[in-house]
C-alpha cells in the first residue's frame, strides 16, 4: 500500500508540472481557448513544425520496406478494458495493464494505455482528425501506447521524440442499418452512464479491442512522426493511420454528438466537433502493398506489474 501511495503522489506531481490539459482551460469551441489559442495557453509546442493531425496525400506517400506487421498483445482480451469516462473533451476508455503492440516498424514494444475518440456533429459533419487526400470521416479512434521501457512514466514518454505510438482508425458510416456492429452498440450503450463531464463507469461487458476494430486489415497503414493533437501538443508521437476504416451505423455515431455534455451541468453544450484542425503536412510512408510477414513472431506476455501505468492512464490524449 505504501508503494501505491508513493506512485499516486508522483503522478499528481507529474500532472501539475507537465500536463496543461489538467490545469489550463483549453477547449475546442470557445474563441478564448480554442486551438488558435493553444500555443499561448499551453506553451509553444502547439506552434511547432511536427504537429498532428495532417492530411495524408496518397500520391506523396513513399514505400518503406521496414514497416512490417504489428503484433497485438491482448487486443483479443475481453477483460482488458477498465473504465469509460467523459473527460469533457472526449470519451476515453482506460486499459488494464497488459495491452501491448510491437513490430510495425517500432523500435521496441509499446504498452497500451487508453483509447478515445474524436467526432464532428452527427454522422454528417466530419470529425476525424486525419484526412486522406483531403477527405475526413465522421469519427476517428485513437489507441495510445507508450514505450514499454518507460514503465508507464508518461512524462518520459512525451519527452521522447518517439515515446508515444498512437494508432488512428478512421470511422465511416455503415449504411442502411442500425445498431451495428454489435461491439459498437455495446460500447455506445455506456454513453448514457457518462453524459456529464467526469462521469466514469467500469466496463463490465466482455468487449475486446479486436471486437471494436472489426473489418480493418491491420497490415496496411500510413506512418509519420507527429504530435499529440491536444495540449501540450508534445512532438512525441509515432503515428499509424490505418488505410481501412471501421464501419459503424449512423445511429451509433450520432449518439456521441447528442448524448454527451462538455461540463457537469445538464444544461451545458453537447460535445460536438471535438477534433483539432489539420496541421502542415509531414512526410508519410507506408509498406509496399504486396508485403506480408513470413516470420512467426512470438506473442510474449510481458508482465508489467506497474501501478504507475494505470495511475497515469488518463494523462495523455
Ligand atoms: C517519471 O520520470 C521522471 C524522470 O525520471 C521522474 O522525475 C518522475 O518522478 C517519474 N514519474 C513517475 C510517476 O514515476
Ligand atoms: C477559434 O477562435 C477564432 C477566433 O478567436 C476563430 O477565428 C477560429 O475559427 C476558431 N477556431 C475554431 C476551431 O473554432
Ligand atoms: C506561432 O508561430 C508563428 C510563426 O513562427 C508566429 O508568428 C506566432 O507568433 C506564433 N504564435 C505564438 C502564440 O507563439
Ligand atoms: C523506415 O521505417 C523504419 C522503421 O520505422 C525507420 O527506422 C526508418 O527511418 C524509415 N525510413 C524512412 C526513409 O522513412
Ligand atoms: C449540430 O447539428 C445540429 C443538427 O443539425 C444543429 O442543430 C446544431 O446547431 C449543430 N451544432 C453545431 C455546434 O454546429
Ligand atoms: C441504402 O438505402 C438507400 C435508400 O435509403 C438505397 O438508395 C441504397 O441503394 C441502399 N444501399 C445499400 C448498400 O443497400
Ligand atoms: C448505466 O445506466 C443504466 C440505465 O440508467 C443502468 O441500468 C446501468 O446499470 C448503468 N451501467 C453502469 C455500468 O453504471
Ligand atoms: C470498478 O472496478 C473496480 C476494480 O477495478 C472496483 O474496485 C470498483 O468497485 C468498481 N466500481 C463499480 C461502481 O462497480
Ligand atoms: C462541477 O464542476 C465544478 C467545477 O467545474 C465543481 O466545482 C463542482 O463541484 C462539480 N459538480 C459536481 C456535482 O461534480
Ligand atoms: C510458422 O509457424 C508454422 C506453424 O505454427 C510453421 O509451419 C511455419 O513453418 C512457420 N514459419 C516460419 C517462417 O517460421
Ligand atoms: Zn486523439
Amino acid at each position: 500500500m505504501k508503494g501505491f501511495i508513493a506512485v499516486f503522489a508522483a503522478s499528481i506531481f507529474v500532472v501539475d508540472v507537465y500536463c496543461a490539459d489538467d490545469t489550463t482551460p483549453w477547449c475546442y469551441h470557445d474563441p478564448s481557448c480554442n486551438d488558435t489559442r493553444w500555443p499561448e495557453i499551453a506553451g509553444d509546442f502547439c506552434n511547432r513544425s511536427r504537429q498532428s493531425p495532417i492530411n495524408i496525400e496518397t500520391r506523396l506517400v513513399t514505400v518503406n520496406e521496414s514497416l512490417n506487421d504489428f503484433i497485438f498483445t491482448n487486443y483479443d482480451s475481453t477483460s482488458i478494458l477498465d473504465d469509460i469516462s467523459n473527460t469533457g473533451k472526449t470519451v476515453k476508455v482506460n486499459f488494464k495493464p497488459g495491452v501491448q503492440i510491437s513490430g510495425g516498424g517500432l523500435s521496441e514494444a509499446y504498452n497500451g494505455l487508453q483509447f478515445h475518440l474524436h467526432w464532428g456533429n452527427l454522422s454528417s459533419v466530419p470529425g476525424s482528425e486525419h484526412a486522406v487526400d483531403g477527405v475526413r470521416t465522421p469519427m476517428e479512434l485513437h489507441i495510445v501506447h507508450i514505450k514499454s521501457s518507460f514503465n508507464g512514466n508518461t512524462t518520459l514518454a512525451v519527452a521522447d521524440s518517439m515515446g508515444v505510438a498512437a494508432l488512428g482508425f478512421l470511422i465511416e458510416v455503415l449504411p442502411n442499418t442500425t445498431g451495428q456492429p454489435a461491439s459498437w452498440n455495446t460500447l455506445t450503450n455506456y454513453l448514457r452512464n457518462i453524459t456529464l463531464r467526469d462521469n466514469i463507469v467500469n466496463v463490465t461487458e466482455g468487449l475486446s479491442l479486436n471486437d471494436l476494430l472489426v473489418g480493418v486489415d491491420r497490415t496496411q497503414y500510413y506512418r509519420y512522426l507527429g504530435s499529440l493533437t491536444t495540449p501540450n501538443c508534445y512532438e512525441a508521437v509515432v503515428w499509424t493511420v490505418f488505410k481501412d476504416s471501421i464501419k459503424v451505423s449512423a445511429d451509433l455515431i450520432d449518439k456521441f454528438s447528442t448524448m454527451l455534455r462538455i461540463s457537469n451541468e445538464t444544461s451545458s453544450q453537447t460535445m460536438v466537433n471535438v477534433f483539432r484542425r489539420l496541421q502542415p503536412v509531414q512526410p508519410v510512408s507506408t509498406r509496399s502493398s504486396s508485403a506480408s510477414d513470413t516470420s512467426n513472431a512470438s506473442k510474449n506476455w510481458i508482465s508489467l506489474g506497474l501501478l504507475a501505468l494505470s495511475m497515469l492512464l488518463g494523462r495523455i490524449y
